[in-house]
């Protein structure tokens, strides 16, 4: 099922913001030059939100231990993460931004 996050200007370029799922997961939206991505939004290495980190050249540095993951892939890039990030595909229609999951809070 599609969930919907926000609407596609709601998040400016280069800005990223945290989405809360009713499974306990978080999802980080990430609005880069090319579109809009989405990861897990717990970093793989300790209990930070990425949506609190910087985007740096298409990488979010984690804001506890500047680790950094690629956010187009999820693949870690900077130690120490090694541990890749789940992604999701974001799909847009009629300017509304959706992912795949199960129910959408807040
Ligand atoms: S918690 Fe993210 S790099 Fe350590």
């Amino acid at each position: 099922m599609k969930l919907r996050l926000c609407s596609r200007g709601d998040l400016p370029t280069c800005e990223v913001r945290r989405f809360e799922l009713a499974d306990g997961r978080a999802v980080a939206l990430y609005h880069l030059e090319d579109g809009f991505f989405a990861t897990d939004d717990l970093c793989t290495h300790g209990e930070a939100s990425l949506a609190d980190g910087e985007i740096e050249d298409g990488r979010i540095v984690c804001p506890y231990h500047l680790g950094a993951f690629d956010i187009r892939t999820g693949k870690a890039t900077d130690a120490p993460c090694h541990i890749p990030l789940k992604t999701y595909p974001v799909v847009e229609i009629d300017g509304e931004l959706f992912v795949e999951g199960e129910k959408v809070e807040g």
